[in-house]
């Protein structure tokens, strides 16, 4: 499996507390299955976490790569950000301070929880237009699809593709998540599955549980395309409809 959404970088936002943390979480991944994560930290929300992208960040990615080669943990980290929906994203991506998931045409954008249906369809056509992929994260948490999940149809006609949280799938969200999780994955709008991990302890990047859910209760090839070969594509900056 793949993980295309993971706060596994130590130390830039409140994901991983640190380089130990990190790798454990790597550990946790690749025992559940996981060969490759895009490390996904959160970036360009204002007054919060801003981490424009930046020779440190490469470092990063790097220093962990390194770390988890020697203690042969066989599982790759590649660069990636979970863009908050704020400002000219696109000008930000052609100044290189936010950038795609793995450096393909894929973009990781999360919105506000109570963003509107107009907001949402005003950057995936702005981000579409350029060129690029949006994904949105976690949409069956915005309230927006906990009280409509079919609305999800629109963007998706729109041209982004669906990112829904392992631990939505699980209940660990609540009713509302749960529920518009089960809409888009019973009618098959979701397109990826991720752990959007943020330790080893809770919300963690373990993808097993969640896999086998999917196949027993929708089927094993679903489960599949959600969190190996769609992600997989990603990673390899293939087109995926
Ligand atoms: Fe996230």
């Amino acid at each position: 499996m793949f993980d295309i959404h993971c706060h596994i970088l130590p130390c830039v936002d409140d994901g991983s507390g640190s380089m130990i943390d990190s790798v454990e979480m790597a550990e946790l991944a690749v025992c559940s299955g996981t060969g490759g994560i895009i490390a996904t930290p959160h970036c360009n929300v204002p007054g919060a976490f801003e981490n424009f992208w930046s020779a440190e960040f490469d470092a990063k990615v790097k220093e962990l790569n390194d770390i988890l080669l020697k203690r042969n943990i066989p599982v790759t980290v590649y660069p990636g950000q979970e863009i908050f929906a704020y400002g000219d994203i696109i000008e930000r991506i052609k100044n290189n301070e936010l950038i795609t998931l793995n450096n393909s045409g894929y973009l990781l954008v999360e919105f506000d929880f109570s963003v509107s249906e107009r907001e949402l369809f005003k950057y995936i056509q702005s981000i579409t237009a350029e060129g690029y992929v949006p994904i949105v994260a976690h949409p069956e948490r915005y309230f927006l699809f906990g009280e409509a999940p079919e609305t999800v149809r629109g963007i998706r006609s729109a041209g982004a593709l669906v990112q829904v949280n392992s631990s939505s799938i699980m209940g660990n969200f609540g009713y509302y998540p749960e529920h518009a999780a089960s809409y888009f994955l019973a009618n098959q709008l979701a397109d990826f599955v991720a752990s959007d991990a943020h330790s080893q302890y809770s919300r963690t990047p373990d993808l097993f549980q969640v896999h086998e859910i999917i196949c027993e209760n929708y089927s094993y090839e679903y489960a599949d395309l959600l969190l190996d070969e769609n992600p997989l594509k990603v990673i390899n900056n293939k087109e995926i409809r």
